[in-house]
């Protein structure tokens, strides 16, 4: 198991670029891969997560060649896919597992879905009950992977008002949907990110969206394109925080996606009072990109707007390293959905908090923290294998006296392989031990 010792650093400054946006990534492995003709991608994160969806498709006899984050994707059509002769092992991916059991369902073969153990604890009824309606015939460990999916089903659409906002879930039924007879159509009293209708419709397929409305009908075909990923902003997250809690920051991040469905993190820091500034922005592959820079700032505590959740949904943990440097107090409700991510996100937060010296009182669906200091030596924290709560708790050494050991940050390959590299790169004092 290897950990992270990361200690105090003076000043961060420089101008990095960092890897490929991970949902965006996932997509246009899924989406090239049911295209007619040749889908190059560019940027593509070579993460465990983007890298189990493309060896998944692999297996099922696409031809997809790879030279580091360069991709050429030779699309097989929308029933070109073929039969694993293993079960398909998606690590530690939900967007894998969730976006792909909409897929699979009208495929000629069966298929099983599988992970390691936090995957294998997540919740699947969020998409094992739509698609049930739609026709499909799906078994699970209760409700949890692995996933046995029963091939050749005629779907019908679906009419779904989304229960908890989550884009998994409506990219997994759109994506069910263009097999289905008929007009699916997906509600979201929340918006969620955006991603699949947006690629959808660079590979040439009607998408409609109106109201919080999102409808496709299913028969047609997709048409390969070529996609430039943009850096992800779950990425970014960690350096945007980490340079407004140093004591001396001034850097820039380049080419960051900053789709309106993704910012709630710049929003949010925005309202504590952080200096950040956007510049350059362009629309590249039918998504919003723009350098960052981010400045010192003193940051003061909020009450978090309950419609900036899913807009940040994975920004959590290093919002909550923010917070806990902020004057004041911030308060998160409505974020329920952080307990059933790669670890109980609010409770595991709360405990490495609690070991660093930060008040904090744990709710239902959320937290309330009290900003102070990183006051205590020697803390030794505990990752619960998930890669965000390892990379939030390394970024609050830009602000503490003393060093942070985090522990079992393997997993942080699944989303940032480079992360280590580009934190000591801007200053920081990172070292995997
Ligand atoms: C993702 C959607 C989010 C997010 C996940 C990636 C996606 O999950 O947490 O990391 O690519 O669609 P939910 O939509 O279930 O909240």
């Amino acid at each position: 198991m290897t950990s992270f010792k990361a200690s105090s650093c003076n000043s961060l400054n420089g101008s990095i670029k960092v890897p490929g946006d991970k949902s965006i990534s996932h997509r246009s492995i899924m989406l090239g891969s049911i295209a007619n003709g040749i889908t190059n991608v560019s940027g593509f994160l070579e993460g465990e997560d983007s890298l189990a969806t493309l060896r998944a498709f692999q297996q099922m006899g696409v031809q997809i060649d790879r030279m580091g984050s360069n991709i050429t994707i030779h699309g097989a059509g929308k029933y070109g896919l073929s039969s694993p002769s293993e079960p398909l092992d998606l690590g530690n991916s939900g967007t894998s597992i969730r976006l792909m059991s909409g897929l699979l369902s009208t495929q000629s073969f069966n298929s099983q879905l599988c992970g390691d153990e936090s995957l294998s604890k997540r919740p699947m009824a969020r998409v094992i009950e739509p698609l049930s309606k739609m026709g499909a015939q799906i078994e699970s460990n209760e409700s949890k992977p692995p996933l046995s999916i029963t091939g050749n089903q005629k779907l019908s659409a679906i009419n779904y008002t989304l229960p908890v906002a989550s884009a998994q879930i409506k990219s997994c039924l759109l994506l069910a949907g263009l097999y289905a007879e008929g007009e699916t159509c997906i509600v979201e009293n929340i918006t969620t990110r955006d991603h699949t209708e947006r690629m959808l419709r660079g590979f040439g397929y009607p998408v409609n969206t109106s109201n919080g409305q999102i409808s496709l009908i299913g028969g047609d075909e997709l048409h390969a394109c070529d996609i430039k990923v943009p850096s992800d902003i779950s990425s970014a997250a960690f350096f945007i925080v980490a340079a407004s809690i140093a004591k001396d920051a001034d850097i820039t991040l380049n080419a960051v996606n900053i789709n309106p469905t993704r910012t709630g993190i710049l929003d949010i820091l925005a309202l504590m009072g952080a200096n950040i500034t956007l510049t350059d922005e362009r629309v590249v592959s039918g998504e919003l990109v723009a350098d960052i820079r981010v400045c010192s700032s003193e940051l003061h505590g909020i009450n978090i707007p309950q419609e900036f959740v899913p807009l940040s949904i994975d920004e959590f943990p290093v919002i909550f390293i923010a917070a806990s440097c902020a004057t004041g107090e911030t308060l998160l409700t409505g974020a329920k959905e952080l307990r059933v991510k790669e670890s109980d996100r609010i409770k595991v937060m709360a405990d490495g908090l609690t070991i660093l010296g930060i008040e904090n009182e744990v709710l239902e669906d959320g937290i309330r923290i009290q900003g102070g200091e990183f006051s205590q030596q020697n803390s030794v924290i505990k990752s619960h294998h998930d890669h965000r709560i390892s990379m939030s708790f390394a970024i609050a050494s830009s602000r503490s006296k003393y060093d942070i050991k985090i522990e079992g940050v393997d997993n942080v390959q699944t989303s940032f392989p480079n992360f280590v590299e580009l934190a000591n790169r801007i200053g920081m004092n990172i070292e995997e031990i």
